[in-house]
C-alpha cells in the first residue's frame, strides 16, 4: 500500500528527541544473564508475535495487558504514539519480558506496561525499574505516572516502591495515577535497580542480533503452565 507521506505527516504525532537507554546485563538468580535494551521500532513487529498468546491467556491480567500493548506497540510502529520507548529484556536473545512507556512531556512519563513472559525470576519486576532508570535518569524526568492493572503489578509498583497515591488521570483508562517522583527513585535504587555496564560486546551483539520469541505454546506454558488452547 504506497503510503500519502504528505497527509502522514498531519497523522503522525511530533516527535521530541529521546535519548537512548544504554544497555546493561543483569545476572538473575538461576545464573542466567538478562540483557536489557532498548528495541528498535522495526523490532515490533517481532515484539507482537510474543504479545499476541497473552490476549487469550485469562490469568493474571495478561489479556488485557496484553491487548493494550500490542495496540501501544502497533501505534509506535505506525507513528501513532507519541515519545514512545520500549525496553526488552533477552536470555541468549530470548525474549523474555518487555516494557513500554512514553514521555507525555518533557518533565512527567506516562508508564504504559510491563509483560513478564519468563515467570518467578523478578524479570518484571527489572524491567519495571529499567523503565523508570530510563524515564528519571536517561530521558531526565522529574516524576512518572503509574497505574497497575493487576494485583501482582500493585504489589511490585506501589508496595515495593512506596508510590504516591495522586488524583491525576492515567491515560491506561483514566484512573488515578500514583507517581514515582525523582527522590522516591532515588531512594529506591539501591534496592531495586540492577544491572552492570557496558555489557560485554558479545552478549549485546547476541541481542541485537535478532529477537528471538518462543512459540505460542511455550508462550502459554510459561506464563501460565497451559498447554494448547
Ligand atoms: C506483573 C509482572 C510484570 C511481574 O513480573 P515479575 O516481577 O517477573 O514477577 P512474576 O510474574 O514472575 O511473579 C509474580 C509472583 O507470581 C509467582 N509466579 C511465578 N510464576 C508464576 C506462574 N507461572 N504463574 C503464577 N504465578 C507465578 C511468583 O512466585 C511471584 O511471587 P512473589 O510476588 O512472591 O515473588 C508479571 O506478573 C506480568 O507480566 N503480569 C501480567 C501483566 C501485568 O500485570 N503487568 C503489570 C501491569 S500493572
Amino acid at each position: 500500500m504506497a503510503v500519502d507521506m504528505e497527509l502522514e505527516a498531519v497523522l503522525r504525532p511530533p516527535e521530541a528527541p529521546q535519548a537512548p537507554y544504554p544497555p546493561k546485563v543483569i545476572t538473575l538468580a538461576n545464573g542466567k544473564r538478562l540483557v536489557v535494551r532498548e528495541a528498535r521500532r522495526e523490532e515490533v513487529p517481532t515484539l507482537l508475535e510474543a504479545v499476541h498468546p497473552t490476549l487469550f491467556i485469562h490469568k493474571d491480567y495478561y489479556d488485557i495487558v496484553g491487548a493494550r500493548l500490542y495496540a501501544e506497540l502497533l501505534g509506535w510502529y505506525t507513528h501513532r504514539t507519541q515519545n514512545e520507548f520500549c525496553l526488552v529484556g533477552q536470555i541468549e536473545g530470548l525474549l523474555v519480558g518487555m516494557v513500554n512507556s512514553r514521555m507525555y512531556n518533557a518533565k512527567t512519563g506516562m508508564s504504559l506496561h510491563t509483560l513478564a513472559i519468563d515467570r518467578g525470576l523478578r524479570v518484571g519486576a527489572h524491567l519495571f525499574a529499567a523503565k523508570m532508570e530510563h524515564h528519571i535518569e536517561y530521558l531526565g524526568q522529574d516524576e512518572v505516572l503509574i497505574v497497575a492493572e493487576s494485583p501482582i503489578g500493585f504489589r511490585r509498583w506501589m508496595i515495593e516502591y512506596g508510590l504516591e497515591p495522586t488524583d491525576i488521570p492515567h491515560e491506561l483508562g483514566g484512573a488515578p495515577s500514583y507517581r514515582l517522583t525523582r527522590e522516591l527513585y532515588f531512594k529506591s535504587k539501591p534496592r531495586l535497580v540492577v544491572g552492570d555496564r557496558p555489557v560485554p560486546q558479545e552478549l549485546l551483539d547476541e541481542a541485537l542480533r535478532e529477537i528471538v520469541v518462543a512459540d505460542e505454546d511455550a508462550i502459554r506454558e510459561k506464563i501460565a503452565g497451559l498447554k494448547g488452547r
